[in-house]
């Protein structure tokens, strides 16, 4: 893992194999950013003339080395780009703290001598540098390590929330580090007990209380949902509870993950090019599970509780059939017209289930439809709420962390069609339209009276299938993390 740590050294002194500056994207050619100056004065002032030279632009996503000259103590110099402007956003110094870590894949030590003169820019590229130095070598033979360590340099000497800003990235960063692991981690290896007891190993770790319900428990207790997705597969759901409590809270949020540890269809067996990913459905549980450990580490004054939904989704002579009815944990009965619509069946007995605690708001967040990567592609999720003031606080707060969203709606003419035609009380599935909404509504229905519900569908962000970029690596990216935090963190500010 690489170690982050914060220092007020010249860039000049600063023992490193890399020194990393930043160039922004002039109108006529490459600008070296604040923090270059060092650098630029190692190069006698000609630093713009050398980038443009070795043409370099300043465009985003741009890495261009260069042999450090006389004077630094670096041996290399690597000039990524910040794009267009003036003054840079805080997601394009994470993007280019992130590109800076990837490209310096098993160097042991570099410095980021990058714009970083407040709180926010420091923990900006520091959060970057860590996201971007993720690789997933588990499986491979011939993994390169990740950069060793990061030095995030500033002129901000002697102050505290320097320090702070960085101890804030690293545990927001490790966390979301580990939820990629867990995406990446092959469905062979990643099921629901062997999820559960990662989460019980993380609980005493951290000081968080853990709760597991197995196979046996939840047939006691009726949670027909989770249940019915996972009595296909040999390997069993589990229903798994990790609460923080602070002492000092005045409010509790809920957040629930769906956690398909693979996807399969069940008896409406997805077709080949739609499976091979699959193992990516668990990334709603995975992004609750590291948010609530985020929020131990970062102390903050609000109980967090993550509802893990876990189950695999198989075909087999044990399967729920479509036109199977499945009493649900609460009562509630749904006729299953397709098994491949399981994510809103697991969610459904833990939004249930989450009721009961009378926390002030639940968020879910699940891998939920392709109609919604369809509707807004592959970098954003889907808000929905019962409270349009939450959807927009949500949408907003997304915004806010660094991650891209957009509120839907969840419009009442389409309940209709999972009502109306169905012999239980409701059925899985209605129109083929407007399909993200409708698993929307669906959830909606298990929501207790007087909570605040909210519903971020991430299966369009989750998982990244082309070559990385900025900091997201290919595979699992830790989506919806950052914006749950964020979230939390606000609750803390705000009732605190
Ligand atoms: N896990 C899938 C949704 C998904 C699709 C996630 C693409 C990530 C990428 C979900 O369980 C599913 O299969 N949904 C169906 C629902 C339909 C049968 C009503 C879908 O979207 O096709
Ligand atoms: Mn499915
Ligand atoms: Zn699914």
């Amino acid at each position: 893992m690489t170690a982050l740590s914060v220092s007020t050294s010249s860039a000049a002194s600063l023992r490193a194999d890399a020194l990393v500056i930043g160039v922004a994207k002039g109108p006529k050619g490459p600008v070296p950013a604040a923090g270059s100056e060092a650098v630029a004065e190692a190069f006698d002032g000609k630093l713009a003339e050398v980038l443009a030279t070795l043409g370099a632009t300043g465009a985003e996503g741009e890495a261009v080395k260069l042999a450090a000259p006389a004077g630094l103590k670096a041996a290399l110099v690597l000039a990524v780009g910040l794009g267009e402007g003036e003054a840079f956003g805080l997601e394009a110094l994470r993007k280019a703290a992130g590109v800076a870590a990837r490209t310096l894949a098993g160097a042991k030590k570099a410095a980021l001598a990058l714009p970083a003169a407040s709180a926010e820019e420091i923990e900006a590229v520091a959060l970057g540098g860590l996201l971007g130095s993720y690789s997933f070598g588990s499986y491979k033979s011939d993994a390169k390590a990740p950069v060793g360590e990061l030095v995030v340099l500033t002129d901000r000497k002697g102050s505290k929330d320097a320090k702070a800003a960085v101890e804030r990235a690293t545990a927001v960063g490790e966390e979301i580090n580990r939820a990629r692991d867990l995406i990446n981690t092959a469905p062979n290896d990643l099921t629901p007990k062997s999820f559960a007891a990662i989460a019980q190993a993380a609980g005493k770790e951290h000081g968080l209380k853990v709760e597991v319900l197995d196979e046996k428990a939840l047939t006691k207790g009726g949670f027909g949902g989770l249940l019915g997705v996972g009595n296909g597969s040999a390997n069993p759901p589990r229903l798994v509870k990790v609460a923080y409590t602070h002492p000092k809270a005045k409010a509790t949020l809920a957040f629930i993950g769906k956690g398909i540890t693979y996807d399969s269809g069940g008896i409406s067996l997805k077709p080949a090019g739609h499976n091979e990913t699959m193992k990516c459905d668990m990334s709603g549980a995975a992004a609750v599970f590291a948010t609530v450990v985020a929020a131990k580490r970062l102390g903050l004054q609000v109980n967090v509780t993550a509802w893990l939904a876990l189950a695999e989704n198989m075909p087999s002579g044990t399967a729920t059939r479509p036109g199977d009815v499945l009493r649900m944990y609460g009562g509630k009965t749904v006729e299953v017209l397709n098994t491949d619509a399981e994510g809103r069946l697991v969610l459904a007995d833990a939004i249930v289930k989450a009721g009961e605690e009378n926390p002030d708001v639940i968020v879910d967040v699940a891998t939920l439809t392709g109609a919604m990567v369809l509707a807004l592609g592959t970098r954003m999720f889907g808000v929905m709420a019962n409270s349009d003031e939450l959807r927009d606080r949500l949408h907003a707060t997304a915004e806010a962390a660094g991650e891209q969203s957009w509120p839907m709606p969840l419009p009442v003419e389409l309940r209709k069609g999972m009502v109306e035609t169905t012999v239980a009380d409701l059925a899985n599935m209605g129109e083929r339209m407007g399909g993200g909404l409708v698993a929307g509504l669906f959830l909606k229905e298990f929501v207790a009276e007087g909570i605040d519900w909210a519903h971020l569908d991430i299966a369009g962000p989750a998982f990244h299938e082309g070559a990385p970029y900025g900091y997201t690596p290919k595979g699992g990216t830790g989506s919806a993390v950052r914006t749950l935090l964020r979230f939390a963190e606000d609750t803390a500010n705000a009732k605190g």
